[in-house]
């Protein structure tokens, strides 16, 4: 048995509970994964780049890193890219905080947050979520402390699809000590259609403590290449370049998501085809009796005692949903998976 000694926090990090699923045998609904085959041109930029498998990429994406700062009309020193969004968020966690410090977060939200903030030795505060399964800005706000080195709002929030307004965001950063890093994960944000929805990206010239989190993962369909990326100030994206690990950005990876943007039209198809798919679902359950909230994310959110009977009702005919103490959440997917799902549940009594 190995005696080597292990940093302390990590007996109490949580393991991270991947959705269930092979999405070839069963119905994969757990994992807010986008149900679309990968375009070709996508294929083709993935094998073009396999050719030179032999070199390493650049050290920090600068080819990605280039187009997406063209997109967004920002300097190129603004933006980082990295193995998901999830690293861009571990790495800025890295750069502020450390034992002795707090990081707040909004409690339901996306499970990784914990594993993160509990690497780094700083503890998390966790604030319930309200009673509609919304960020609650004014206990965050008040959670916030000399301590504090990072907040993170995601928006719309993993798993119960709510969003946050510009305004709100925009109030709360204005309180918000700007020595304090605040990071707003924005891993829906072309789903989004939710009224007055943020779009952190047009909060970045006001706010330099403002991290904003998107990634390839979810609208761009390409979970399985990890790519994600940060829109920061120059201050931010260099401390998180400082801490990233040197080519971390495979080149396959970078060669797909250039190929992606290139082809948003692509993209805003297949997500406006799944908005509409979870307009109609929500609908459909709502004639059924359901109550339930709109989401503006790929996926709907069934809170309480009543997940657990859609999960067993799911999974008795091969759909995988992805269940949390608090309620389960379910993707959606293509029209005929949806379909199955629906009628999956069309026992189980409304909740
Ligand atoms: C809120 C949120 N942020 C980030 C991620 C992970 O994104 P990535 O695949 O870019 O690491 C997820 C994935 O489920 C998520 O729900």
């Amino acid at each position: 048995m190995s005696q080597v000694k292990f940093r302390e926090v990590l007996a109490k990090l949580p393991a991270y509970v991947a959705g269930k699923g092979d999405g070839h045998k069963t119905v994969k609904l757990s994992s807010n994964e986008l149900p679309f085959l990968t375009a070709p041109q996508i294929i083709q930029a993935g094998q073009y780049a396999l050719k030179d498998a032999n070199r390493y990429p650049s050290a920090t994406g600068a080819g990605l890193v280039e187009k997406l700062a063209s997109r967004y009309q920002l300097p190129n020193n603004q933006v980082v890219v990295g193995s998901g969004s999830i690293q861009v968020l571990a790495n800025a966690l890295t750069a502020v905080a450390q034992s002795g410090k707090n990081v707040v977060y909004g409690w339901r939200s996306f499970e990784a947050y914990p594993i993160l903030v509990g690497i780094t030795g700083a503890s998390s505060r966790q604030i319930p979520l309200t009673a509609q399964g919304r960020h609650d800005l004014d206990a965050m706000k008040a959670a916030v402390d000399g301590d504090t080195a990072a907040v993170i709002l995601c928006s719309p929030n993993n798993p119960t699809g709510t969003s946050l307004t510009e305004k709100e965001v925009r109030d709360f950063l204005a309180e918000i000590p700007p020595s304090v890093l605040v990071v707003l994960d924005e891993a829906y944000f072309e789903f989004d259609t939710l009224k007055g929805h943020v779009d952190g990206a047009r909060l970045l010239a006001e706010f330099s403590n403002l991290l904003v989190l998107r990634t390839f993962s979810k609208a761009y369909g390409l979970a399985g290449l990890r790519c994600g990326y940060g829109l920061a100030s120059q201050e931010i994206a260099e401390a998180i370049l400082k801490v990233s690990t040197p080519f971390a950005l495979s080149a396959v990876a970078e060669a797909c998501a250039v190929a992606a943007l290139a082809d948003e039209q692509k993209m805003r198809c297949q997500v406006q085809e799944i908005i509409q798919e979870r307009e109609r679902v929500v609908s459909r359950m709502r004639e059924a009796g359901w109550n339930i909230q709109d989401s503006g994310g790929n996926f709907i959110w069934f809170p309480g005692k009543v997940g657990e009977k859609i999960l067993a009702a799911a999974l008795a005919q091969g759909i995988q949903t992805r269940g949390f103490p608090e309620g389960v959440r379910v993707t959606i997917g293509l029209r005929q998976e949806n379909d199955q799902f629906l009628a999956a549940i069309s026992q189980v009594e409304p909740g």
